[in-house]
């Protein structure tokens, strides 16, 4: 289709389209609008975490099983959201449950190693061709260790990171997560942005960053700061901003550009990782780093978290010299869960439900064209997004040219019907799980095509 052949979308239509399904989701909501009020009390904005908060109101889930979730006022959803990619074993798997229970039963918590570490470990190194891991709870924890790592074998302090990528919450690198078009500074040189109140601007000063698919733009950045950078962390297929892809040769590229610095490249595979495939994106994309984080659905849905390494990486943590410490560290019920997970659910057979999902999925491009949307469709593995723009998403900056109020209608004519995805779509890649059937798949699409025939009227 020419870029010029599609419809233009009338925003006063789709604020008014808001309107009605904002008031018809408050409707199926009465429950979940009073718990807000009285968990406001002691809740900040009634949620556990800031990005709860997603308008017009949290969602309050009360259980999960399988494909599906249910919301305290009783509605039923398909979950795409799956926890921000974690769940895509699904809600509640026998043999999650089968394993959790009975670690339970032998007790949760000795903050000393329990022998299902190893087994998780060396899964691992077999999907993602690294030998040694460390295990932490959370993907901020792992991307907290890998900028450690890589600052302490360096001895240099400065961060490359990619302009538009979330990489966790502590202060190293929650720097240009989602910066405003005011604030963000020339293409060519991007200005570091902090994304919270709080950030000393000492941590802020230590952080450079680049336009993803770029890789002349990392090229430069290691030569305008010699000697300074002490590596790259990059997801490897951004998640947060859409699915946006590597371009072929890209992942290599930077590979190249920092063992010529003599600089660690580490992947962030804390969405990617046991998601886009098997192997995550080392196995998707054909290149290793030498650092990986994950987190999410390693973990079955228990907090989780892992860093890995080449030998050469993860010398000063295997000498003892760096500490990578925390309590929970390979706490033996996400151990429990975790190695059930990776070696009896998540396995090479079952990343084919993903084609087969795909495969109904697909089915959103035709609706593009009958309707002539300005919007392109990715996939990958579990992972998808629709972009609501004519090209697809190549970089962060092109978002700005998305205008927030289509995406977010999107997602609540989905969530009216049914649909669970994360809110925040303009940047939320969905996830699907291995237990969906091709009704949910159907489902998606099937309100896809509603909802473009109702904005393209
Ligand atoms: C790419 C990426 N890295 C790191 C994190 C941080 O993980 P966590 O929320 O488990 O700390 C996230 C969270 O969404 C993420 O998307």
């Amino acid at each position: 289709m020419p870029a010029n052949d599609h419809v233009e979308i009338d925003l006063d239509l789709v604020e008014e389209l808001t309107d009605k399904e904002t008031a018809a989701l408050d409707e199926k909501h009465r429950r979940s609008l009073s718990y807000r009020e009285e968990a406001k009390a002691h809740l900040p904005g009634g949620v556990s975490s800031s990005w709860q908060m997603w308008p017009p109101h949290p969602i309050y889930v009360s259980r999960g099983k399988g494909s599906r979730v249910w919301d305290i006022d009783g509605n039923e959803y398909v979950d795409y959201h799956n926890g921000y990619g974690v769940m895509v074993m699904g809600h509640a798997h026998p043999k999650i449950v089968e394993a959790v229970q009975r670690r339970v039963e032998l007790g949760t918590h000795f903050a000393q190693p329990t022998e299902d570490a190893l087994a998780c470990a060396e899964n691992l190194t077999e999907r993602f061709g690294l030998p040694y891991w460390r295990f932490g709870n959370s993907g901020t924890e792992a991307t907290l260790d890998a900028c450690r790592i890589m600052r302490a074998l360096t001895g240099r302090k400065k961060l490359l990171k990619i302009e538009g990528t979330y990489h966790g919450h502590h202060d190293s690198l929650m720097v240009s997560v989602f910066p405003k078009q005011e604030d963000a500074g020339p293409r060519d040189h991007p200005a570091a942005v902090p994304q919270t109140l709080g950030l000393p601007q000492e941590f802020v000063d230590l952080v450079i960053n680049v336009p993803f698919n770029d890789a002349d733009a990392a090229a430069e950045a290691f030569e305008e700061h010699p000697g300074e950078i002490a590596g790259m962390i990059v997801e490897p297929a951004m998640t947060n901003c859409g699915l946006v892809l590597p371009d072929p040769g890209y992942l290599e590229a930077l590979k190249d550009t920092c063992h010529r610095h003599e600089a660690v490249l580490a992947f962030d595979e804390v969405k990617t990782g046991a998601t886009l495939a098997w192997g995550g994106a080392v196995e998707a994309f054909g290149v290793t780093p030498d650092l990986l984080c994950l987190a999410k659905a390693i973990g079955a849905g228990l907090p989780c978290g892992a860093i890995g390494g080449t030998e050469e990486a993860m010398g000063q943590v295997i000498r003892g010299e760096l500490e990578q410490v925390g309590t929970f560290n390979g706490n033996p019920l996400t151990m429990a869960a975790m190695k059930v997970n990776l070696n009896e659910v998540l396995t090479k057979d079952a990343y084919a439900e993903f084609e087969r999902l795909n495969s109904i999925l697909a089915g959103s491009d035709a609706i593009i064209d009958k309707y002539r949307l300005p919007a392109s469709h990715k996939m990958l593995g579990a992972k998808g997004s629709i972009d609501w723009r004519a090209t697809p998403i190549h970089e962060y900056r092109d978002l700005w040219e998305i205008d927030d109020r289509v995406p977010q209608l999107a997602w609540l004519w989905q969530l009216n019907r049914g649909v669970f995805k994360s809110p925040g779509s303009k940047w939320e890649s969905w996830t699907t799980s291995i237990v969906m059937t091709d009704e949910d798949a159907q489902r998606y699409v099937d309100n896809f095509e509603e909802f473009a025939a109702a904005i393209a009227s």
